[in-house]
């Protein structure tokens, strides 16, 4: 099994779009088989909580089932994910400062950015703006190009 963590700084929005979307996009090549996929917080306000209703939204616009709650990230997870993808460079600051398996944790756009897909490094928080629909075309584009990277990493 391949593991895959989204992580963002609340776990309600970013990070559960990025669950949800990334396991769609599996499932369209046939390799939901092969991977476990979840998403974390950096904080815990949000403990045990549903994304927020502009992520649930979008999510089923585009037929996409997400059934998490939130959670924090845990010293666990990085042993128990190889990639560990981080919505925005706060986030990546955070994870690295864990100080475990550094090597694991990117920016989840850095293979959309290396493709050329998008100009943007980060993934905005829709959680101040309320452009779900925005985030989700630069989510999805986000995890096509991440799964083809980790197609050619892992011979897949
Ligand atoms: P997320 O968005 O990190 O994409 O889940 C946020 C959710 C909650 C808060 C901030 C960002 N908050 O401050 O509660």
């Amino acid at each position: 099994m391949i593991g895959v963590l989204f992580v963002c700084l609340g776990n309600i929005c970013r990070s559960p779009m990025a669950e949800g979307v990334f396991r769609q996009t599996l499932r369209e090549h046939g390799l939901q088989d092969r991977f476990q996929v979840d998403s974390a917080g950096i904080g815990n306000w949000h403990l045990g909580k549903p994304a927020h209703k502009g992520t649930l939204k979008v999510l089923k616009e585009h037929n996409i089932p997400h059934y998490g709650r939130s959670r924090q990230i845990n010293p666990m997870d990085f042993e128990n994910f190889q990639y560990i993808l981080a919505m925005d460079n706060h986030n990546l600051v955070d994870l690295k400062q864990f100080n475990i398996s550094p090597h694991k944790v990117k920016l989840f756009l850095d293979a959309a950015h290396k493709r050329g897909l998008t100009p943007l490094q980060e993934v905005p928080d829709p959680y101040y703006d309320g452009r779900f629909n925005d985030v989700f075309d630069l989510v999805k584009l986000g995890c096509e190009a991440l799964l083809e990277e980790i197609r050619q990493e892992q011979h897949l």
